[in-house]
């Protein structure tokens, strides 16, 4: 077990509230996974249906993310597709072509077709990380394809696919990600991390949460932290409801991660990662955008998304993108009722002129 003394070093009160000014600098180093040095330690974290080039392109705008993830990719899928000379999936949009370092994330429970596909990233893609999906909980990945967090009930089967993996990645790293386990009576994050460990991961992600809780209740940051003394050297990032600068903080100097992801809570605030890097810089956290400048934002992710996927699939993409930066607002519902209708450009850009919220956040952070 964990020695708690060693983990609530500075549980101190002014990394939990909501203030702008800088926050006492804490020892954070850059995360080491293999080869690669992420620095700053915040990872931006996949995400199906989200974290693709466009997200991930506004993101890399404002700074302050270490490493980028892509959205999860079906690894039979894309053997599949080049079968049949298909084009790659829209998951791998920008993946040659963009700045790293970069993670792409893969799914499936054939070690064979895992290795096939992480070697292809590898050779051909040029990626920075392999990571591997051990947590989804949405029943077509677990019931239907074994794989996922069901996967964390076979860790034999884990440890297969993540050697083999391994082996056709060198020397490119292969990290995995993981709940902490399938259901809350079986909790078995840490026995998971020293399979993972052996096997040859770089690194080890845990969303602090089981999969039977998909989203619900709060990450439990306790059991995170009680994994960091199973692993033997590879670095531990903790994941789950990291919604602000303080709280990147707290959980570095709380819970002894090596590095944090972020997901949901960056959605709408692409420019988070930059506010945390700076806060565990030490340094005064940047202020959020205006108004006006949040909805630019949106407007330039808006045109990287219809430039791929022309504009009626395009506008029916960001209308969900569109909730999410609206989200906390001040008439966000009311915007939300709008733009979920529109399907053309001009009317996208009908409703964020009339409706985007002109008022500040409400209290509290937004989640999508
Ligand atoms: C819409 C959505 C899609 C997600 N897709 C993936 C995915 O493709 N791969 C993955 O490992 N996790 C996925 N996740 C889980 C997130 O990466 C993250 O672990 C989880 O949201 C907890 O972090 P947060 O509290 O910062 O949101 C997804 C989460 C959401 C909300």
């Amino acid at each position: 077990m964990v020695n708690r003394s060693t983990l609530t070093i500075a549980p101190d009160d002014r990394y939990r509230g909501n203030d702008s000014s800088s926050l006492p600098a804490i020892d954070v180093r850059p995360l080491r996974i293999g080869p690669l040095v992420v620095d700053p330690p915040i990872l931006q974290a996949p995400m199906a249906g989200f974290t693709n080039y466009a997200y991930r392109q506004v993101v890399r705008e404002y700074g302050g993310v270490g490493l980028q993830a892509t959205e999860m990719v079906n690894a039979r899928g894309f053997v599949w597709m080049e079968s049949q000379k298909a084009e790659h999936p829209d998951r791998l949009w920008g993946v040659r072509d963009e700045a790293r370092p970069l993670a792409v994330q893969i799914w499936d429970n054939d070690p064979e077709t895992m290795a096939k596909v992480g070697r292809r990233l590898v050779e051909e893609f040029n990626v920075s990380v392999v990571d591997i999906n051990f947590g989804c909980p949405v029943k077509q990945v677990t019931e239907r394809a074994h794989s996922g967090s069901y996967l964390l009930k076979d860790p034999p089967r884990m440890h297969a696919i993540i050697s083999r993996l391994v082996e056709a990645c060198h020397p490119t790293p292969v990290t995995a990600k993981i709940r902490l386990g399938c259901t809350r009576k079986n909790i078995n994050a840490c026995e998971i991390a020293r399979v993972v460990e052996e096997a040859g991961a770089a690194a080890l992600t845990v969303h602090g949460r089981t999969a039977e809780e998909y989203f619900r209740g709060h990450a439990d940051w306790d059991r995170i932290a009680e994994i960091k003394s199973h692993l033997k050297s590879i670095p531990l990032i903790g994941n789950g409801d990291l919604d602000s600068p303080q709280k990147v903080v707290h959980a570095f100097a709380a819970y002894g991660v090596d590095g944090v992801m972020i997901a949901r809570a960056a959605l709408g605030r692409p420019w988070l990662f930059a506010q945390a890097a700076a806060a565990l810089r030490g340094e005064p956290i940047p202020p959020e955008p205006t108004l006006e400048e949040q909805k630019e934002c949106m407007m330039r992710h808006f045109e990287l998304v219809v430039e791929r996927f022309g504009e009626e699939k395009g506008v029916q993409l960001m209308r969900k993108y569109a909730c999410c930066y609206a989200q906390g607002k001040h008439g966000a519902r009311h915007f939300r009722s709008h733009v979920a209708r529109v399907s053309t450009r001009q009317e996208f850009f009908d409703v964020v002129a009339q409706y985007f919220p002109t008022e500040p956040d409400l209290a509290g952070s937004p989640q999508c």
